[in-house]
């Protein structure tokens, strides 16, 4: 049976009394709104753990427009549903002061909340186009765990960069095990996203361009195209529009993640990219390189 707390204090005893009797404890965070993209780190996690627990939380930390926070959509009756369709062991959410009581209640007194470094692989692409967003995030995600003391963290590859900072930020604080997982899509490409919500019929047409231009380069490289910049422009060929604009098409090397994004002849890329669509934020990323995924998988 699922449960549900409002009190991220419960959260943490239960997780507790959980890793007491020793079992492992698997936790996805989300912001809800929660889609199949979110049930497939649940899914993941209920396959690796004995219990595992989500937190639906939408912080205001990360949002560098305040209008993106109110928007951002919201469902958590919906929510619930979900995860219990999939067994979740638990669901909780909170609000900003319970998560961090060094507020005092205010959650204007956002200054109060110690820095955490996201490292440097925020720099770049989201942490350029998003303002502290990475600092909110390593913040949130830094009390989660702390509350929570997972024995493994879900995270998607559709927020690619996000998963690299959590993986440095796990890497400091000595805990949890992070566990990536493969973007999930939609049939037609596009990738599974709470802000897809927000798009009309004929915008959600626009957006799947950006996963058609990240198969396009996938294509590009199966029949031997290395060049950064030939594959770029694969990718851009297919941003017909109407009404998007793009931020950044950037190919990266994900095992050194160099500032700047590749340039001339590469041997392995992660392709990035992020647009504009009537006031909603897209993002999408592919490895160009199915073998190179294929052989991490097997590592
Ligand atoms: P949110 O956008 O709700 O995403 C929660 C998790 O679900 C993230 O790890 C994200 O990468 C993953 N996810 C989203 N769409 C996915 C898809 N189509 N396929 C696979 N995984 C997908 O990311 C956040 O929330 C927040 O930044 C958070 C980490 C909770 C901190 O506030």
């Amino acid at each position: 049976m699922t449960q549900s707390f409002e009190d991220p204090r419960k959260a943490a005893e239960w997780s507790a009394e959980c890793r007491k009797r020793g079992q492992s404890v698997g936790f996805v965070p989300t912001m809800g709104a929660l889609h199949a993209g979110h049930l497939e780190l649940v899914k993941q996690s209920e396959l690796e753990n004995d219990v595992t627990c989500v937190s639906v939380f939408v912080n205001p930390l990360q949002f560098e427009e305040s209008e993106d926070f109110a928007k951002y959509p919201r469902d958590i009756e919906k929510d619930f549903a979900l995860l219990a369709s999939v067994g979740c062991d638990l669901l909780f959410t909170g609000e900003l002061t319970q998560f961090f009581p060094e507020l005092d209640g205010d959650p204007a007194h956002t200054e109060r909340i110690q820095n955490v470094d996201p490292g440097p692989r925020a720099c770049g692409l989201e942490g350029a186009h998003r303002n502290g967003h990475f600092d909110g995030v390593a913040k949130i995600v830094r009390r989660l765990f702390e509350l929570i003391v997972p024995t493994r963290a879900y995270f998607g590859e559709k927020d690619y960069q996000q998963s690299l900072v959590v993986e440095d930020l796990a890497r400091a604080l000595g805990y949890p095990v992070i566990r990536r997982v493969p973007t999930f899509r939609e049939p037609s490409g596009l990738a599974y996203s709470s802000r897809n919500a927000r798009l009309s019929e004929a915008e959600r047409d626009v957006a799947i361009q950006l996963s058609r231009g990240l198969f396009a380069a996938r294509d590009a490289w199966r029949t031997g195209e290395r060049n950064a910049e030939a594959l770029t422009q694969r990718i851009r060929g297919e941003f017909k529009g109407p009404g998007l604009e793009v931020e950044y098409v950037e190919l990266r090397d994900p095992a050194r993640w160099e500032q700047g994004g590749l340039t001339g002849e590469v041997t392995a890329a992660r392709a990035l990219v992020a647009a504009r669509l009537g006031g909603v934020r897209l993002m999408d990323n592919l490895d160009l390189d199915e073998t190179a995924i294929a052989n991490r998988e097997t590592d």
